[in-house]
C-alpha cells in the first residue's frame, strides 16, 4: 500500500500530468483561433501546436442564441490544415453565435478552445466587385457586380453599397477617384485611342466596412466616332409636359431618347436593355422633344438622348437625372394669422402630396400694408412669431414651402396675401387709462357713471385685448371694471343706481354705451373671428 502511494507521490514529483480519460497528455486545443469573412466566405483559422504535429485533426462545434446544445460545424470536421470553410446559406448571418474548436487524435480530443460569441454580419469584411469595362470613344463604361454574388450576407444592402472607382491613364496618368451608387457607371471626358486602368472597391457606408479594391482591369478607348453624341440634355415644364432639349452641332442627323428607372441603375449591373423610348422622342429632327407629364409616373428617372445618320450613331449622351415629381406643381399653403400688439403669430399650414421629402422649410413674407418694404423669414418650423412690430398697424403676409430632397429642391407658389392689425400696445393703453385717471378724479364724485361711457369708449377702441389695468380695477372694487364695460347683466345697471346725482343721465348713458357696444359687436362678427381668441372677451359673446 504504502509502496503504492509512494510511487504515485514519486510520479506527481516527476510532474507527469493528470490524464483524463479520452484524453492524450499531447493534446492540447488549437490556439489563435480566428473567425474570418469576406461576403459569404466563412473561414476558421487557427494554429497547431508543434508537439502534436502528427496525425492530429479539428473538429468545430456551433451554438446559435436559440440553442442549448452544440452542433457539428459543417466544413470544420476531422480537418488535417489549420483552416476551414463553413460558408452555408444556412447560417443565419444576424444571429449570435458561439464557437468552439479543439484538437483530436484517434480516440483523444483535446479540451475545446471557445471563442467569444459573435455575429457573422459584424464580422464580415467586403470583398472586392467584380467589374466589367466597355469602351467607348470618350468614356468608360463600368458594370459593377454587388460584392457576395448574391449569398445572404449583404442581401439587405442591395442598396446601401457605394462604389469608388479610381481610374488613371496608362500607364502613369494621374489617378481620379468617382464615387457612385449606380451598378452601371460611365466615367466621361476620356480621350479616344488612349489605354486607361481602374479598379473598384464598394463601402457599406452605413456599416463604415471599407471593401477591398477588385483587380486592375484595363480598356482602350475607341476611335473618335464619326457621329458625335447629343450633350447638355436638359428637362422642364411646359403646360403640363415635359420639355426634354440638347445641344447639338447643326448636322443632318435625327435624335431618339430613352429613359430609364432610376432605381435600375442600382440592381442592374447591364441596364442597356432596360431602358425605354420615350414616344414623342424618337426619330426627331429638332434638338427638343415634348411628352406628356403622366407618361411618366412618379418617381427618378434616367434620360438619355442618341445622334444617327442613317449610316452611323452617336454614343449616347451623358444620362441626366430627374425627378418627376421635381416639376409637378406644389399648391401654396394655407396661413392663420393672430395679431398682438408687437407681434404677430403666422401659422403656415401645409398639405403635401409629394413623397419621399428631405425636409420642408417655410418662407414667409411681411410688410406694412403702407410700405413696399418686405421682411423675409425662413424657418424648419411652420409657426412663426414675428416680433418688434408697431401697435395698431396693417401688417400682410405671404407664405410658401421649400421643399428639399437630397437630389431636387422646389417650392410651392406663393399664399394669397393675408392682412391683420396689431393689436393697441401697452403702453397706449396706460397713456389714455391714465388720462381716463385724470379726467375721473377730478368727476368722480359728480358722475362715476359717466365714466363708464368713457371706459366703453376706451372698450371701442381697445375691445380686442383689453386687459383693465389693476389700479383701475381697484378703484371700481365692485363691479369690476369689465362688467362696467360689457353692462351685460340687470345687477350692473342696478349697482350704478345706487350712486349718487346720477339718476337719469345714468340711465341714458348706460342705455347709449350698450348701445355703442352692440355697434361694435356686430362690427367685428363681420371680422374673421380674430378678436375672439382672449379669454377676457368671453362676455362679448354673451353680450350679443
Ligand atoms: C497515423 O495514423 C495512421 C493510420 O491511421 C498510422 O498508420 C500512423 O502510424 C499514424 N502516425 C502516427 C505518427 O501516429
Ligand atoms: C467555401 O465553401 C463554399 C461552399 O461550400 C464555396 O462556394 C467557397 O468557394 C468556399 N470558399 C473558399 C475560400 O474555399
Ligand atoms: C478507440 O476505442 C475503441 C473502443 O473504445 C477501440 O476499439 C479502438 O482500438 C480505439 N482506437 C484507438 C486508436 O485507440
Ligand atoms: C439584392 O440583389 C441580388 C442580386 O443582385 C438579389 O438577388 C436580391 O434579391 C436583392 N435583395 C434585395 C433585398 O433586393
Ligand atoms: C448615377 O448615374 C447617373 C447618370 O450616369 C449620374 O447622374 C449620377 O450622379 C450617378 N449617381 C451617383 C450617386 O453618382
Ligand atoms: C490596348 O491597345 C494596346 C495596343 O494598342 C494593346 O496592347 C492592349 O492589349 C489593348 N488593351 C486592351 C485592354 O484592349
Ligand atoms: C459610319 O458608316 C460608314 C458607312 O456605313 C462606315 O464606313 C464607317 O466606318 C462608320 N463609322 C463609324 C465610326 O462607325
Ligand atoms: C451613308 O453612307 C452612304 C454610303 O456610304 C453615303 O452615300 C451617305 O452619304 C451616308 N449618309 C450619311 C447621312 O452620312
Ligand atoms: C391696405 O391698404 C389698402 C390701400 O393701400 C387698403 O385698400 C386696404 O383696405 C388695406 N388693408 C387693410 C387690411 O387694412
Ligand atoms: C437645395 O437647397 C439647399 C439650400 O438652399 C442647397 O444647399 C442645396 O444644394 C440644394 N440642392 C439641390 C439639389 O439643388
Amino acid at each position: 500500500m504504502l509502496a503504492v502511494l509512494g510511487a504515485m507521490a514519486l510520479v506527481l514529483v516527476a510532474g507527469a500530468p493528470w490524464v483524463p480519460p479520452g484524453t492524450t497528455e499531447d493534446l492540447r486545443p488549437p490556439q489563435d483561433v480566428e473567425v474570418y469573412i469576406m461576403d459569404n466566405d466563412f473561414a476558421l483559422l487557427w494554429s497547431r501546436n508543434h508537439e502534436s504535429a502528427s496525425n492530429v485533426t479539428f473538429s468545430a462545434e456551433y451554438q446559435t442564441s436559440e440553442m442549448d446544445y452544440w452542433v457539428k460545424l459543417p466544413g470544420c470536421q476531422d480537418i488535417v490544415d489549420t483552416k476551414c470553410n463553413f460558408s452555408s446559406p444556412k447560417l443565419d448571418v444576424y444571429e449570435e453565435m458561439k464557437l468552439r474548436i479543439r484538437a483530436e487524435k484517434g480516440n483523444h480530443t483535446s479540451s475545446w478552445n471557445e471563442l467569444d460569441s459573435f455575429i457573422l454580419f459584424d464580422k464580415a469584411r467586403v470583398g472586392p466587385p467584380e467589374v466589367h469595362v466597355e469602351a467607348e470613344d470618350r468614356a468608360a463604361v463600368i458594370h459593377i457586380s454587388h460584392p457576395g454574388r448574391g449569398g445572404s450576407m449583404w442581401a439587405l444592402d442591395n442598396f446601401s453599397f457605394r462604389y469608388y472607382i479610381l481610374i488613371w491613364e496608362n500607364p502613369s496618368g494621374v489617378k481620379k477617384t468617382f464615387s457612385t451608387d449606380n451598378l452601371t457607371e460611365r466615367i466621361f471626358d476620356l480621350l479616344p485611342e488612349t489605354t486607361y486602368c481602374l479598379e473598384v472597391k464598394a463601402v457599406l457606408v452605413r456599416e463604415r466596412k471599407n471593401g477591398a479594391y477588385s483587380p486592375v482591369v484595363c480598356l482602350n478607348t475607341t476611335v473618335e466616332n464619326m457621329v458625335p453624341a447629343p450633350e447638355n440634355v436638359q428637362v422642364y415644364t411646359k403646360n403640363s409636359n415635359f420639355v426634354l432639349k440638347w445641344t447639338y452641332a447643326p448636322a443632318d442627323v435625327t435624335f431618339r431618347a430613352q429613359w430609364l428607372p432610376a432605381y435600375s441603375k442600382r440592381i442592374h449591373r447591364d441596364d442597356s436593355d432596360k431602358w425605354k423610348p420615350i414616344p414623342a422622342c424618337e426619330n426627331v429632327r429638332t434638338t427638343h422633344c415634348t411628352f406628356p407629364q403622366d407618361a411618366l409616373a412618379k418617381g427618378n428617372y434616367f434620360i438619355r438622348v442618341q445622334a444617327s445618320n442613317g449610316n452611323n450613331t452617336s454614343f449616347w449622351s451623358k444620362e441626366i437625372r430627374m425627378n418627376s415629381e421635381q416639376y409637378i406643381p406644389v399648391l401654396p399653403p394655407a396661413i392663420v394669422m393672430k395679431p398682438s400688439s408687437e407681434s404677430l403669430h403666422v401659422s403656415v399650414s401645409f398639405h403635401d402630396s409629394t413623397s419621399n421629402f428631405h425636409s420642408l422649410t417655410y418662407e414667409i413674407i411681411i410688410w406694412k400694408n403702407t410700405s413696399n418694404t418686405e421682411r423675409r423669414i425662413v424657418e424648419r418650423s411652420p409657426e412663426f412669431t414675428i416680433a418688434d412690430l408697431q401697435p395698431l398697424t396693417v401688417y400682410c403676409v405671404r407664405a410658401r414651402v421649400l421643399i428639399e430632397t437630397y437630389s431636387w429642391n422646389k417650392s410651392s407658389g406663393f399664399s394669397d396675401a393675408m392682412c391683420e392689425e396689431t393689436k393697441p400696445g401697452e403702453a397706449f393703453i396706460t397713456i389714455w387709462i391714465a388720462g381716463g385717471l385724470v379726467i375721473a378724479s377730478l368727476v368722480i364724485p359728480l358722475v362715476v357713471c359717466a365714466l363708464r361711457s368713457l371706459l366703453s369708449c376706451l372698450n371701442y377702441v381697445f375691445f380686442p385685448s383689453l386687459k383693465p389695468p389693476s389700479n383701475i380695477a381697484e378703484y371700481f372694487s365692485e363691479p369690476s371694471l369689465k362688467n362696467l364695460l360689457l353692462l351685460t347683466t340687470e345687477e350692473q345697471t342696478e349697482k350704478c343706481f345706487i350712486i349718487e346725482n346720477t339718476d337719469s343721465v345714468s340711465v341714458k348713458e348706460s342705455t347709449q354705451a350698450e348701445d355703442e357696444h352692440k355697434t361694435y359687436a356686430s362690427q367685428t362678427s363681420q371680422d374673421s373671428g380674430h378678436y375672439s381668441n382672449e379669454d377676457e372677451n368671453a362676455g362679448s359673446e354673451t353680450s350679443e
